[in-house]
């Protein structure tokens, strides 16, 4: 069934969006993105993901298409007119179309564009059975904190996850994890404490990641935020995922050796218990 998405101004069946071949998102990658949780009509997290949208555009020096409000309005007439309840909406911002030259237009015109996808992702039959990760060379750039649509090196670590038999890849360098190729990693220690990487431009300040550590900070969990090896990962109690796509998702084995017991286990379970409750209930 066709959807309808969001060009520009203009809300279009999906056959009929069309963008320039000069758009600099196509030809340099400079755009940037944001995917947004959806969970019975509401949006999950938004403020965070529009704040995160301000940053990424301002480090790139990239012009804003729309206000917030417009970007709010426009997530919540594409979720009315595709009778979204569960799911995701993808905005892209990219710098739009001039001629093809390295330096950035003097006057951009930036394309806004967004759909939506409808997935079942409360129930993600993920979140029961875990997901098994390989350890991958991290090969992308190196401002990872700015969410840009350059996703080919993660799509190659994601593929080589999928050669290896494996659900997704935890990328590494100089033997620490940065993330997930589309999550931020985590492991909880033997002891309890959960370890997840700082926030630096090693990685995607995730907005789920900071949800899940407030609300692990306000139920008294321990939490330390510093670079982790692959050994550490190995050896822990429990490791996880988070995302706006799959929230917390437990990781039950790194390179063909379980984590803990090789189960899903049960900080993982009730942080995404906690984090699904919360967020539903702070969003409209
Ligand atoms: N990815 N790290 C990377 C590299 C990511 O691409 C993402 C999100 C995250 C988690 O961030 P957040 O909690 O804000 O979703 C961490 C999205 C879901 C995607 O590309 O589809």
């Amino acid at each position: 069934m066709s959807r309808i998405v969001y060009v520009n101004g203009s809300y279009v069946p999906e056959e009929e969006a069309k963008i320039s071949v000069f758009d600099r998102g196509f030809l340099f990658a400079d755009g940037v993105y944001e995917v947004t949780s959806v969970l019975e009509g509401k949006l999950i997290d938004f403020p965070g993901h529009l704040a995160r949208l301000r940053r990424s555009l301002a480090e790139l020096a990239l012009p804003s298409p729309a206000t917030d409000a417009e970007i709010e309005a426009m997530h919540r007439e594409l979720m009315a007119r595709n009778g979204l309840t569960e799911g995701m909406i993808y905005m892209q911002v990219s710098r739009g179309a001039a001629e093809r030259d390295f330096a950035y237009p003097d006057e951009p015109v930036p394309s806004l564009v967004a759909f939506t996808q409808a997935k079942a992702i409360a129930g993600s039959p993920a979140a029961r059975t875990g997901i098994k990760v390989v350890t991958v060379p991290d090969i992308r750039w190196a401002r990872r904190d700015i969410k840009t649509v350059q996703l080919l090196a993660p799509s190659m670590c994601k593929m080589m996850a999928k050669e290896a038999g494996a659900d997704d890849a935890w990328m590494v360098e100089d033997g620490f994890v940065t993330e997930g190729t589309s999550n931020n990693a985590h492991i909880v220690r033997r002891d309890g404490t959960i370890v997840t990487r700082d926030l630096s431009h090693a990685i995607l300040h995730g907005i789920t990641r900071a949800a899940v550590l407030a609300f692990a900070r306000e139920a008294q969990m321990r939490v330390e935020e510093r670079p982790f090896t692959v050994e550490e990962a190995r050896d822990a109690a429990e490791a996880f995922v988070t995302s706006a796509s799959s929230f917390v998702t437990p990781v039950v084995a790194i390179d063909g050796q379980p984590v803990g017991d090789g189960r899903p286990g049960p900080v993982a379970a009730r942080l995404r218990e906690i984090y699904v409750a919360e967020s539903l209930r702070r969003a409209s």
